[in-house]
């Protein structure tokens, strides 16, 4: 992490609680972040719940005034019209969405999103002032046939291709790695959320490439989440299991308090 970046602790629920747990779960990692003293200037946490939930963690969230974030796990690239199913950047920004994570290694895999749609839907998070989280990331196979940096560097210039520079977030998601227990290491993360960086910088310039947030994810957890935050191009994460554990993600949230 750099200090002129704010680390963001990002918990992607999947398809996991319904609005009830949600609003149980959201009350609790609040007052758990609360009686810590946790400083949300100093590191931002994201919930990233299923749609049906997001009306509840929006009262829940402004009525009790916590200062947590919030957004979609997909979009649509489309505003509005005869699309079954689908949910448009705008109904997400209407319910005070800030984030949206977009084209997870999931979407790409089980529902053939490619990194055509990925740039679809970043456009159209962009038209509805939501931030798009970007997820890239390379399978074990590509791996093994292209080495560590090519396909998240690919997935990435294809996502941002004829979009103007704009805030977004990156997050670095070797597949292998999600949901294995199996995390990266610390070195391996650096080196590619660096060589993300360094092509961000090629397309948007220094500017954009300094300022933007790359996330890590993949396995994270209290326990390994500083070895990432230290790494000078690791800026938060992205969590997926340990997202739904009350403890365990508020810890995560407080890794200043482990990090030396
Ligand atoms: P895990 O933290 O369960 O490995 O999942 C990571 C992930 O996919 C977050 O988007």
């Amino acid at each position: 992490m750099a200090v002129n970046r704010l680390p963001l602790i990002a918990g992607n629920w999947k398809m996991n609680l319904d609005h009830l747990q949600a609003i149980a779960f959201t009350q609790k990692l609040a007052w758990t972040l609360r009686d810590a003293n946790h400083d949300y200037s100093t590191t931002e946490v994201a919930l990233f719940p299923p749609f049906t939930d997001l009306r509840s963690i929006q009262n829940l969230i402004e009525g009790d005034k916590f200062s947590l974030a919030y957004g979609g796990q997909d979009l649509s690239m489309h505003d509005t019209g005869a699309f079954t199913g689908e949910i448009s950047g705008g109904f997400l920004r209407a319910l005070g969405s800030k984030y949206v994570i977009i084209g997870h290694s999931e979407r790409r895999q089980f529902h053939a999103e490619t990194d055509e749609v990925v740039r679809s839907k970043v456009e159209a998070a962009l038209r509805h002032n939501l931030i798009p989280i970007i997820c890239v990331g390379e399978t074990e196979a590509d791996l093994a046939q292209h080495g560590p940096s090519a396909v998240p560097v690919s997935q990435l210039s294809a996502a941002l291709s004829g979009i103007a520079a704009s805030e977004i977030v990156i997050a670095y998601e070797p597949v292998w790695a999600i949901g294995t227990g199996k995390a990266a290491t610390e070195e391996q993360a650096q080196q590619v959320c660096s060589a993300l960086r360094i092509a961000l910088t090629e397309v948007w310039g220094v500017d954009s490439g300094e300022s933007t947030r790359i996330l890590y994810g993949g396995s994270v957890k209290s326990g390994n989440i500083s070895s990432f935050m230290r790494q000078p191009d690791v800026d938060g994460a992205l969590v997926g299991g340990a997202s739904l554990d009350v403890a365990e993600f508020s810890s995560i949230c407080r890794f200043l308090k482990h990090v030396v």
